[in-house]
């Protein structure tokens, strides 16, 4: 039995075992294997470490109440994987390699999945890196696909509770930029904005759309979205943002159980008025309920900055639910 106390988790690395390593060279993926070795053996000259030729996911393994395993719509995750992959110039990593790397590094590390009922899960961090000799701003002539992951609670410290966030001044992205695609230099460029709404006791920013500056794009590393007092679940769109699989299946649960109406649009800084409750989602964040936006002088209050909203408690539930299999799931979301 591992010594972990499950309920007091945070997001933070913990060793595990196992990961999973699969190398690309000469056009072809290896098998890949199991490793024991948390750190990995790179040329000086990879382009994953001077030109961010990177790109990498985020999944949950989640107990269920039986004991068994649930992975999230991993196949979402895998093409995601390669859209990302595509836009820095790597190469695809099939997705029946991505599910055996997930499957196998759930498998083998399958004493650190939380038990049921303790609110952590698994998280997995699968990374395609470029690696190899090279210095010249080319893609790379060798690949990495790494699987590893540890146990965690809740993303934004408050959890369910609402917590404050301060729209920025810095750009995450650029209009036509790597936005969309799941790099690091997005999260690099998010470092120093983030530093600064700590410093100043905010979870994280609210970035706006880098054209214009009048409409919300992100909240931190996550998705923003709104709830209306006419039922509505409002979320932003924008080749800019990171299409999170969390936000999408909000859209189809509000929607298809909540018997909402969904909404892909713009959320201007200047309407917050609009907004009954606001939330960040993602695969880390899961749900996290949005106290308030601080934008200038002002601090914009949504439904409360101590307590979840209604609606925003009961999408949770509902995806929470079925991530951890106690509410049905719409076919092929659970493997
Ligand atoms: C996720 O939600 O899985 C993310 O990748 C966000 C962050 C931890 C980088």
């Amino acid at each position: 039995m591992v010594d972990i106390k499950w309920e007091e988790l945070g997001f933070s690395y913990i060793k595990t075992p196992y990961r999973f390593i699969a190398h690309w060279q000469d056009g072809a993926w290896d098998e890949g294997v199991l490793s024991e070795d948390n750190v990995l053996h790179i040329h000086e000259g990879s382009p994953a470490l001077h030109y961010g030729q990177q790109c990498f996911e985020g999944l949950k393994a989640y107990r269920r109440k039986d004991g068994n395993i649930n992975l999230f719509r991993p196949e979402q995750n895998s093409q995601r994987m390669n859209r990302s992959a595509r836009r820095l110039l790597m190469p695809a990593v099939p997705e029946e390699l991505f599910l055996k790397g997930v499957t196998e590094t759930v498998k083998a590390n399958e004493e650190y999945v939380p038990p049921y009922g303790t609110g952590a899960t698994l998280y997995l961090r699968p990374l395609l890196i470029g690696v190899g000799e090279n210095i010249g701003v080319h893609p790379a002539n060798e690949y990495l696909f790494v699987v590893f992951c540890m146990p965690v609670g809740a993303y934004f410290k408050g959890g369910l509770t609402p917590t404050n966030f301060i729209v920025s001044d810095y750009d995450r992205a650029a209009p036509k930029g790597t936005g969309a695609a799941k790099v690091g230099g997005n999260y690099a460029a998010s470092l120093l904005p983030g530093a600064e709404a700590k410093e100043r006791n905010f979870s994280d920013c609210i970035y706006l759309d880098p054209e214009t500056h009048t409409k919300i794009e992100e909240v931190g590393s996550a998705n923003f979205f709104g709830i209306t007092a006419n039922n509505e679940f409002v979320t932003p769109i924008s080749p800019s943002i990171l299409p999170s699989i969390t936000k999408y299946s909000l859209l189809y649960l509000s929607k298809e159980r909540l018997g909402m109406t969904v909404i892909e649009g713009d959320c201007p800084i200047a309407e917050l008025d609009r907004f009954v409750e606001a939330g960040a989602c993602g695969t880390a964040a899961a749900i996290s309920p949005i106290g308030g936006i601080q934008n200038g002088d002002d601090l914009h209050v949504f439904y409360s900055e101590t307590e979840v909203g209604p609606v925003t408690q009961r999408l949770y539930d509902e995806l929470i639910g079925i991530q951890f299999g106690d509410v049905e799931a719409p076919e092929g979301w659970i493997r």
